[in-house]
């Protein structure tokens, strides 16, 4: 067995290993490419292959973040050939990757939560091979989230009538412009913070996917989609600013960026890593999807 570096010629096959043995979640080449090479701390040292007679027994790959608490060390993805598992084949990966953490400086690890640029939120529990597996590396839980679904198909989200009343607070809702991104970035400084690489992201696409509620010229609210995840119906983030929450700015929001979605010919929208579920049962009728673990190990 040989441990090397993902390579860009090794996107399709790696991203075909990941769809096979990886049972819940499906891993298209633009997916993978965009979790990989398209991560802004993507770091070669820390994507690992286990190959054998050139085949791919397992991948697994770090990253590291940069948070306002310190270096954060975390396992993006991981899968090992279903027929060649509990032979050591991620102890070994998890070893390289684990000195690497310590070398870089990182306080802690975590598994999969990658934030901006993540997959998953956590280890779906179904997962449960993975679950022995962090456990075993001395991965304690601190908690869970979970992601929710939205049927776009059966659903209209039309808002026109909505925004009307919404005037009378002279609040104007509408798609970003490129002009309205400092204003935005404004507005996330002081409620949001950790959501500004996300919607800096989604100011990239075509159309920009954010939608922003203004009162006298400042952004009062947003709503993004294609932030993460690109292409497989990610919603969010969204936020509206605390003095003007109850008055529908919300529930606007969240519509527009699901009429998006629909158009884009989505099925469903997935809302992930909440957050206020009744809000999004409320206005989307959006229903529990899946359940993730969160682990942590500190490392000092
Ligand atoms: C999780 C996964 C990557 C582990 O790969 P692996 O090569 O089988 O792991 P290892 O052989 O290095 O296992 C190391 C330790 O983890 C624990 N472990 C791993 N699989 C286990 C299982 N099926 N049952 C109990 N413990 C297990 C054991 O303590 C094991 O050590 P031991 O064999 O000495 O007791 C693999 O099961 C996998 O690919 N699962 C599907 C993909 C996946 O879950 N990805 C993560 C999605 S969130």
């Amino acid at each position: 067995m040989i441990i090397r570096k993902l390579e860009k010629k090794d996107l399709q096959e790696t991203a075909k290993f990941c769809r096979m043995n990886m049972e819940f979640d499906s891993m298209p080449d633009f997916l993978f490419e965009e979790k990989t090479f398209l991560d802004d701390d993507f770091d070669p040292e820390i994507a690992l292959i286990a190959e054998e007679d050139n085949q791919i027994i397992g991948f697994m790959m770090g990253v590291v973040r940069t948070l306002q608490t310190g270096k954060c060390g975390y396992i993006k993805l991981m899968a090992v050939k279903s027929d060649r598992r509990r032979e050591g084949f991620a102890s070994k990966l998890y070893d390289v990757i684990h000195e690497k953490f310590i070398k870089l400086g990182c306080e802690r690890e975590r598994i999969y939560e990658s934030h901006p640029n993540y997959f998953m939120p956590g280890i779906d529990p179904r997962y449960t091979e993975a679950i022995c597996f962090v456990e075993r590396k001395g991965f304690k839980k601190f908690g869970d989230t979970s992601n929710l679904l939205c049927d776009l198909v059966t659903q209209d989200f039309s808002t026109d009538k909505e925004e009307q009343k919404l005037i009378d607070y002279k609040l104007i809702v509408k798609r970003a412009e490129s002009k309205d991104l400092e204003a935005t970035l404004e507005f996330l400084k002081n409620d949001f913070a950790a959501w500004v690489p996300e919607v800096t992201r989604a100011f990239q696409n075509d159309p920009i996917s954010v939608h922003i509620c203004i009162q006298e010229s400042k952004v009062v609210g947003f709503s993004a989609y294609d932030t993460n995840n690109l292409n497989t119906g990610w919603f969010g983030p969204m936020g509206t600013s605390p003095t003007l929450r109850g008055k529908n700015i919300g529930g606007i929001l969240l519509k527009r960026c699901l009429a998006d979605q629909k158009v884009q010919g989505h099925q469903f929208a997935i809302i992930p890593w909440v957050g206020p579920i009744p809000f999004y049962m409320h206005y989307c009728n959006s229903k529990l999807q899946r359940v993730f673990w969160r682990y942590e190990k500190l490392l000092n």
